[in-house]
Order: C-alpha cells, then structure tokens, then sequence
C-alpha cells in the first residue's frame, strides 16, 4: 500500500462560484390556474412570486455543467485541472451512472473522480465539507462542487401545499488551497433520521417502487408536513449557525453576509431574529427561484459573490436544512 506522507493541514477557499436557472418563469397567476391558490397567499406565506422550470429535455446535468462552466472560468480552471466532481442533488439524471458522471463527460473532465451526494436542501454545504476535508488533507487540488435540482419533476402538481414552492436550477463552486487566504473556517453538519416522514418522497426507491397500479397515488412526488418542517428548519438553522460561528471563534455581529437555504422568507426572518441581525445582512432571491432544494445555498452565493455584497476578507455564514432531516452550516472568510 502506498502511504502518502503526512503534511500539515492547509486552508481551502472558494475560488470561483457560479450558477444557472432555466429560462421559463412560473408566476403565482400561472399556479392560480393549476391549484386552489393565490397570488396573495403564496407572496405572504411564503414570499415567492415566481420560480424556473427547467425544459422537458433539460437534465439536471445539463443545469449542473451550465453551473459549473461558469464557476470554472472565474476561477481559471479547465476541465482537464478538476480532479473530483460531487453533485448534491436528489433528482439526479439516472439512479446510476451518477450526476456527477454526466456532468464530467459534458465538461470533458476526464481526469476527474465523480459521485453524487444525497442530503436534500443540505446537499450543498455536505458536499462542500466533504471537498474541504479531500483538499486540506492534500489528497487533491482542485473539486468541483455543484448543487443541482429539477424538482419540477417530482412536484405534485395538483398539491397546493407544496407546487407553489419549488423550481429548478444549479450552483457551482470551485475549491482549491491558495496561499495566503483562511477560506474555510468551519463547517456543521446534522442529521435527523427520526424526522424523515416529514419531508420525503416516499416512492420511485426500493421500498417503494412504482408500479403502473400505484402510479395514480403520486407516490414519486414530494410530501411534507410543512407546519413541522417549518419549526424544525428554524431551530435547526439556528443551532447550526452558532456552533459553525464558535467553532470558527467568530461573533455573528463580524458576519458581513448570511446565505440562507431558500425555502421561505418566514423562516429567514424568524432565524434573522433570533440571532439579532437585521433582515438586510442576509441574502434572498427565494422570491425569484422559489426553493431550488441543493442549488439554492449555492445559487445564492453566487448571486452574493457577484453582486458585491461579498469583499474580499469578509466573514460569511451559510446555513442550510432540508429533508433527512439534514442541516449544514460555514463560517468562511472569503
Ligand atoms: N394556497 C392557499 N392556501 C394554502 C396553500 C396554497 N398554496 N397551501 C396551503 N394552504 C392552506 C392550508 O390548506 C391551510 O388551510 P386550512 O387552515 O384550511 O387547513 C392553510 O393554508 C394554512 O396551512 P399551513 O400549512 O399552516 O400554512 P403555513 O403558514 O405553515 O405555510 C408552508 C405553509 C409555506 C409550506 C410553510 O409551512 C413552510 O414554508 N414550511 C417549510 C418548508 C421548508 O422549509 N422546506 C425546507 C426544505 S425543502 C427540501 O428539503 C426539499
């Protein structure tokens, strides 16, 4: 067995971001026509006035290389220079070959390892944990992260209580070690499994299969208990936050900017609150893409990055929770 030799543990920072929705819009007035809603109520329950739908020959790893092109030039990397690929998602293209694998032959990073990671709305910010520990430990140097999502097509398009909710898209990050920058400073991960029933798509896996004689109750679309998911999601966003600011030893009045998961403007006020800040410190577009599952922390930071309400130097917080129950969180100076 070849044993690497042992190197003292380096820092790893985001070197580029980047990011991709489809172009068709799906306003409230269109959902009026599809379920028992409203305009009204979608805005003030939920804050989103429009989501993206990806197009009937639109993959997910068609989102996710659009994503990750983009990233890849911000940051000056090729394809040839990527040596793993993970794509969070949980509508991944095909059960197997992995997302991840997709993506690698439409970039042509054939130098690359790739897999997928299964975390729901938390995918993005587990797959990052899990590229930070690769590149700290010198096993490799440059990863490609993606978190991407076609929900539309496990939505149940006749449930009012979730259709309003969801849209598609993708968002890329390259990570790499570069001198002189602390990049990463802490990552939280956790997990629920009593809470799974809450948030699940029960069918479409082993233990449930679908079948053309249950095809008719839906059972391949997203079920939630969107009461309870609410309450978990903000206590546990919360939590994680304050143990990714302790372990990075950084107070939540230094955080330039919070990137929040995406699922409710409610939820991000009601976290918003409890860590005293005003609701302007945190990033929000849910209004525009609706919860985009793993894309949407990573869409986000893009959008963040490049509308300059990131400097170089400032202490950010992402916090994401989603079904599993799963929640993430980082602390990292960019
Ligand atoms: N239009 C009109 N009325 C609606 C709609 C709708 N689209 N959806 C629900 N209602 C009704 C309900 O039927 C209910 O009516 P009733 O009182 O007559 O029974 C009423 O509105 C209130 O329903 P609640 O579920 O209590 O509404 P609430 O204010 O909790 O909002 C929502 C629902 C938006 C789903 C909210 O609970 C929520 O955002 N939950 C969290 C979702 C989330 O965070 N998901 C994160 C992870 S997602 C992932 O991992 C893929």
């Amino acid at each position: 067995m070849k044993l690497r030799p042992t190197l003292p543990r380096r820092s790893v920072s985001i070197v580029g971001t980047g990011s991709y929705v489809p172009e068709r819009v799906l306003t409230n007035a269109e959902l009026e026509k599809l379920v028992d809603t409203s305009d009204e109520w979608i805005i003030t329950r939920t804050g989103i006035k429009e989501r993206r739908i990806a197009a009937a020959d639109e993959q997910t790893s068609d989102l996710a290389t659009h994503a990750a092109c983009k990233a890849m030039a911000r940051a000056g990397v090729t394809a040839e220079e990527i040596d793993v690929i993970i794509v969070a998602t949980v509508t991944p293209d095909t059960f197997f070959p992995a997302t991840a694998c997709w993506v690698q032959k439409k970039l042509g990073a054939k130098n690359a390892a790739c897999f997928d990671l299964s975390a729901a709305c938390s995918g993005f910010l587990y797959a990052i944990e899990v590229a930070q520990q690769f590149i700290c430990n010198h096993t490799y140097e440059t990863i490609l992260v993606i978190g991407a999502d076609k929900l539309s097509t496990c939505v149940d398009w006749t449930d009012r209580n979730t259709c309003v909710l969801f849209g598609d898209g993708a968002g890329a990050a390259i990570l790499q070690h570069r001198e002189g920058t602390h990049g990463i400073l802490s990552t939280h991960l956790g997990s629920d499994g009593n809470f799974s029933d809450i948030l699940i798509m029960p069918g479409g896996g082993s233990a449930l299969p679908v079948t053309p004689d249950n095809f008719d109750q839906h059972f391949n679309t997203i079920k939630m208990n969107g009461r309870e998911t609410f309450k978990q999601a903000v206590n546990a966003m919360w939590s994680a936050a304050e143990t990714a600011l302790t372990e990075a030893g950084i107070k939540i009045a230094d955080i330039a900017c919070v990137i929040p998961h995406q699922a409710n403007v409610r939820i991000i006020e009601a976290i918003a609150d409890r860590m005293e800040l005003p609701l302007d410190r945190f990033y929000i577009n849910l209004d525009r893409y609706g919860n985009t599952s793993a894309a949407a922390v990573a869409i986000a930071l893009d959008e963040a990055n490049r509308a300059g309400r990131i400097k170089e130097g400032d202490f950010i917080l992402l916090v994401v929770f989603g079904g599993g129950l799963t929640w993430a969180s980082s602390v990292i100076q960019w």
